[in-house]
């Protein structure tokens, strides 16, 4: 890319990564001092459910395709609202939850768990509830002063690293890299001792050379370990941090210079996420900056899903030890932030920084999807004409969507892209068939306002069937309770103008019940059961984004 005045100003960018063999990376072109919030505004994270037990195997046997497990989060960081609902969730976090390596000595981003809200929607009200995820808000900041051209790293836990050792080698950890700085002070001895015993003038260029062979040895040996792997490859850089210490070496690697950015990385930050203008599409896709007709508006990573079917979701069999294949309950919403095609069993999932928000406008879109050109950094061409089943032993992403510009697009525009006509007919006889359901309860409305009157279970037993509360004891011992029944309530005696006293039926230790009395509500929290969230609830939308038909592969036809 050439740059001129009429290049948009880009400061975060994806690029081949600081790390040796890490792939890609994101790097900001600006100096981000502690503290700042990172450019493109925050991410969403979509609830993965149960994914094991709908495909009745184990990920880790690779019993079925699924990169993802890569890119997943522990539903515990995401948040409790989704960590309830399913058995075992999971969050896909698509921009600094999936985009950034990992360097343990090198955390310079945090991020903060997600809220929960779903715009509004609800399935009282809009045909959209349950479409997407309402998982939002995870924030980035920088943790440490990040320099500009610097890579961002996130923690991924040790963890991630240990049980993925067979092929990523042993990566250092940050005790492995306190253990290399000792070791490599204490060679810095040895080689002054070197240099100092054999002090004959001619000598010293020949002991030089015995100082990069030993230092070779040493990184080079046979034997493996994780402190090993923390020392700097290279002589140069050895003698480097034998003065200045690892870590500022390893912080000089880390960056590529701001030119290097322009004009080999790929632009993240064109777009971030606010509310739609598109009725019932919930969060969309905003241009941060006038986009000139032509511009690569995003561009991004796609994980291949080689067989779609392992995002069918079933009922439990009578034993409930085990799906019931006859009883299909739904798909995964992840299906709604993926790309296929009617004829091919392939999917392919986004996972850049605000692309997952763009919604759908097929009269006048003003962005459209092409395979970037082959880059061997980026984009491997010619995986579009293997078939799908050289999909199945590939386990890195290799293939890149860019999102084009089709006309000028102003600052604070939505961006929107044609899903394909098999999507929009889809979405239309949705629409069509839908009916609202006046019964709904929110558990999320209620935690947002604590002057609502909850119903006892005597005023009416069935309107809390599909959510549970906790009640948070006031003193440590007790704890978080399961809220059994709502016996009463009261007006709340400290609150004159609003607001009520509950007297409820807790679930206790050893499961017996348990009354307590006089509990504010701001001591009660809601959540919906497993498998009762918007998500989940029968017809709720879902359709692949479709590929369209010019550029979808040929070799990748299998239905
Ligand atoms: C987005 O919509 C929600 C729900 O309607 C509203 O509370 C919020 O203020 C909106 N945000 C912005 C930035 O307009
Ligand atoms: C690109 O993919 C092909 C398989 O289609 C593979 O043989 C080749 O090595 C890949 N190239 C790079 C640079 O990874």
């Amino acid at each position: 890319m050439t740059y001129n005045n009429n290049t948009p100003k880009c400061t975060l960018y994806l690029a081949p990564s600081t790390i040796p063999n890490a792939g890609l990376g994101i790097f900001t072109s600006i100096a981000l001092p502690s503290g700042t919030p990172l450019p493109g505004g925050f991410d969403a994270a979509i609830p993965i459910s149960d994914m094991d037990f709908h495909n009745d195997g184990s990920h880790d046997a690779e019993d079925y395709h699924w990169m993802f497990s890569e890119y997943l989060w522990s539903s515990a960081s995401i948040g409790k609202v989704m960590e309830y609902e399913a058995e075992k969730t999971s969050g896909f976090s698509w921009g600094y939850g999936a985009l950034p390596n990992c360097h343990f000595w090198m955390i310079n981003v945090m991020e903060s768990s997600c809220d929960f809200d779903t715009v509004g929607l609800t399935p009282e009200n809009s045909p959209g509830a349950g479409a997407f995820t309402g998982h939002y808000n995870r924030l980035a900041h920088a943790y440490e002063d990040v320099k500009a051209g610097g890579e961002l790293f996130v923690s991924y836990g040790t963890n991630w690293f240990t049980t993925r050792e067979s092929y990523m080698g042993l990566v250092p950890g940050e005790d492995d890299f306190e253990a290399g700085e000792e070791f490599i002070e204490t060679v810095s001895e040895l080689f002054e001792s070197l240099v100092d015993s054999t002090t004959v003038k001619d000598d010293v260029h020949y002991m030089g050379q015995v100082r990069v062979d030993i230092w070779n040895m040493i990184v080079n040996s046979p034997y493996k370990s994780r402190p090993l792997a923390a020392l700097p490859k290279a002589y140069k850089t050895a003698v480097r941090a034998m003065d200045v210490g690892i870590m500022q070496t390893e912080e000089e690697l880390a960056t590529h210079s701001v030119e290097y950015l322009e004009e080999h990385g790929k632009c993240l930050d064109h777009i971030h996420p606010q509310n739609s203008t598109i009725p019932h599409a919930g969060r969309g896709a905003f241009a941060t900056r006038y986009l000139p007709k032509g511009t690569v508006v995003s561009s991004a990573p796609l994980i291949h899903i080689p067989d779609r079917d392992i995002l069918t979701m079933y009922d439990d069999s009578e034993d409930g030890e085990s799906r019931d294949l006859s009883k299909p309950i739904g798909q995964q919403l992840l299906l709604n932030y993926c790309w296929g095609h009617p004829k091919s069993s392939m999917l392919l999932c986004p996972y850049s920084h605000g692309t997952p928000f763009i919604n759908h406008d097929r009269q006048d879109p003003n962005v459209k999807i092409q395979w970037m050109k082959n880059d061997d950094r980026y984009h491997n061409s010619s995986w579009l004409d293997e078939p799908v089943s050289f999909f199945d032993s590939e386990w890195t992403t290799k293939l890149m969507f860019e999102y084009v510009a089709l006309r000028d697009i102003q600052e604070g525009e939505e961006v929107l892209v044609d899903y394909g006509k098999e999507w929009e007919e889809a979405w239309n006889e949705h629409v069509k068939a839908w009916n609202p359901d006046e019964n709904y309860v929110s558990p999320h409305e209620l935690n947002k306002d604590y002057d609502l009157p909850l119903k006892t279970h005597e005023e009416d037993a069935s309107v809390y069937t599909d959510i549970f509360g906790y009640h948070t004891g006031t003193d440590k011992k007790s704890g978080e309770r399961e809220i059994h029944r709502i016996r009463a309530r009261r007006p709340d005696p400290n609150n004159k103008n609003d607001g009520f006293v509950y007297d409820l039926e807790v679930i206790g230790s050893g499961n017996y019940v348990k009354r307590v009395k006089d509990v504010s509500r701001s001591q009660m929290h809601f959540y919906h059961k497993p498998y009762k969230a918007d998500i989940f609830r029968e017809g709720s939308f879902r359709h692949e984004m479709m590929i369209p038909d010019e550029m979808f592969p040929n070799a990748w036809r299998n239905l």
